[in-house]
């Protein structure tokens, strides 16, 4: 069998929902890769000063790329895993996980 007969099985392509817009999925993908995909480089603003931010460590170490996934405030883009039909919204400043002091890196 020649290697271009071993062919990889087409990996699923979907849809998720960010903030009302029409995103472009693909199996495997983590909502920061969607995100990035789609032009998207930040989705959430500091609570202080209100910069933007969006993914930086991208290893879940930062919390830089929180959103809403499916009504579930503070998820990390970078560590979920898309799934048809999920929907994301940008993570409001009242979420956020830390209830005390400034954010981490503004
Ligand atoms: S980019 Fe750092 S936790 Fe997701």
């Amino acid at each position: 069998m020649s290697p271009a007969q071993r062919s990889e099985p087409e990996p699923e392509r979907f849809q998720v929902a960010f903030d009302g817009r029409a995103l472009p999925a693909t199996a495997g993908q983590s909502l920061a890769a969607v995100l990035l995909d789609a032009g998207i480089r930040s989705w959430r603003t500091t609570r202080v000063q209100h910069r933007p931010r969006g993914l930086f460590c991208g290893i879940g170490i930062c919390y830089d790329c929180l959103l809403t996934v499916d009504g579930v405030p503070n998820q990390r883009a970078c560590l979920v895993p898309a799934r048809p039909g999920m929907t994301l919204s940008s993570t409001s400043p009242e979420h956020r996980p830390f209830e005390t002091g400034e954010d981490t890196v503004d």
